[in-house]
């Protein structure tokens, strides 16, 4: 029996799912390859085979599938000859090309064996632990992406602009930390990075960048480590609410909370799996929705927060005035924000493990 138009339509959804899923893999391997780079001009198969020292049969056959994927032309002169497809041209030649590279490499070499696992974790197998490496570099390289309009979006935060002080709680490479300092020329900041070669990599962005003299970097967990208490006007936690399990967010908070002078302000950038019309649209919703399931998927992550629990530990923790600024329009990326209108309550708050050291 032939199919129907609706079961041809359908056929043809998966089918170009799937061969997505074949054009990312060959993107890929082309990249590690660097036949991309090879074909920046037309070049001959055999040359090229030739050139790499590919096997030939294989290279032959990744050719006419990158071909028919769209990665690369066949020209018409000579006729065996191909060259990069403009799409792939674009990736390579643009100014965030380390950062998409990254994109494509997380998905297939982090996400897709992660969601591999799906089956068995669903079904209440137990969940690995993320351990940072690799796939923790390219999270960072991704997140660049979106680091100079968060920063642009972070002076709109009432008090940043006049900030002198700043804490970054969990500041990974301590691209945001400098980024800051070179914004706000009289600012001071420290970053306070758990994992111990994250910080040595944070201290050598802030001297590349030239702000070395005005920030430090401490190493240790900020759930544990000594800071000074009321001095901060601006602490940061940008992506990385979720490696903090929820019920010790009024904890994380509190803490963050003492830091901070009389005025001065937290903001927290959180990807928001939101479903509205714009995010929808733009396919936002299903990167942050794959965060999210990613991110649980682990175990010492968690999902992606829910903005009214957030809005109300913020309360809890002591904080007065609190708002939002969207990084994206649409807001599935956003910078939640609080200021501190009042001295913190008096030591001793039973919801608190340990102590909050000085
Ligand atoms: C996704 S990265 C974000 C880094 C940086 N804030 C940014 O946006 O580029 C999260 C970082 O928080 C750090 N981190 C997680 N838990 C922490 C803790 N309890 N104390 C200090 N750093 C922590 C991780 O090691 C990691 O470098």
């Amino acid at each position: 029996m032939s199919p129907s138009p609706a079961d041809f339509l359908e056929l043809r959804r998966l089918t170009s799912m799937l061969s997505e899923v074949t054009r990312a893999h060959l993107m890929r391997s082309g990249l590690e390859l660097g036949l991309f780079a090879a074909l920046a001009e037309p070049v001959r198969e055999t040359q090229l085979i030739e050139r790499l020292g590919l096997a030939p049969e294989l290279a032959a056959a990744w050719l006419r599938a990158a071909d028919a994927h769209g990665l690369i032309d066949r020209c018409s002169e000579p006729s065996d000859a191909y060259r990069t497809s403009r799409h792939v041209r674009w990736l390579l030649e643009s100014p965030d090309s380390e950062s998409l590279i990254a994109l494509l490499d997380q998905s297939l070499l982090t996400y897709a064996p992660q969601f591999d696992a799906l089956p068995g974790l669903i079904r209440g197998g137990n969940r690995p632990t993320f351990r940072g490496g690799p796939p923790a570099q390219r999270a960072a390289a991704i997140a660049r992406l979106l680091e100079p309009r968060a920063l642009e979006v972070l002076s709109k935060v009432p008090g940043v602009h006049d900030a002198r002080s700043v804490l970054d709680i969990g500041c990974g490479y301590g691209t945001y930390l400098s980024g800051l300092l070179c914004r706000y020329r009289d600012a001071h900041g420290v970053g306070v990075e758990i994992d111990p070669d994250v910080g040595e990599l944070a201290r050598q962005q802030l001297i590349d960048a030239g702000v070395s003299r005005r920030a430090e970097i401490r190493i240790g967990d900020f759930m544990e480590i000594g800071l000074e208490v009321g001095t901060f006007d601006l602490a940061l936690l940008n992506n990385n609410l979720y490696y903090f399990p929820p019920d010790r967010h009024y904890e994380l908070l509190t803490r963050a909370h003492r830091k901070l002078a009389v005025g001065g302000v937290i903001a927290i950038q959180v990807p928001i799996a939101t479903s509205r019309f714009l995010p929808r649209v733009a396919g936002l919703t299903r990167t942050t929705t794959a965060l999210d399931l990613f991110l649980r998927s682990h175990a010492n992550l968690y999902g992606l927060p829910d903005l009214a629990p957030l809005h109300d530990t913020l309360r809890e923790a002591g904080f007065g005035d609190i708002g939002e600024v969207n990084i994206l329009p649409g807001g599935s990326f956003r910078y939640v924000w609080a200021r501190k209108s009042a001295l913190d309550r008096p030591e001793g708050d039973p919801r608190i493990g340990s102590p909050d050291a000085p």
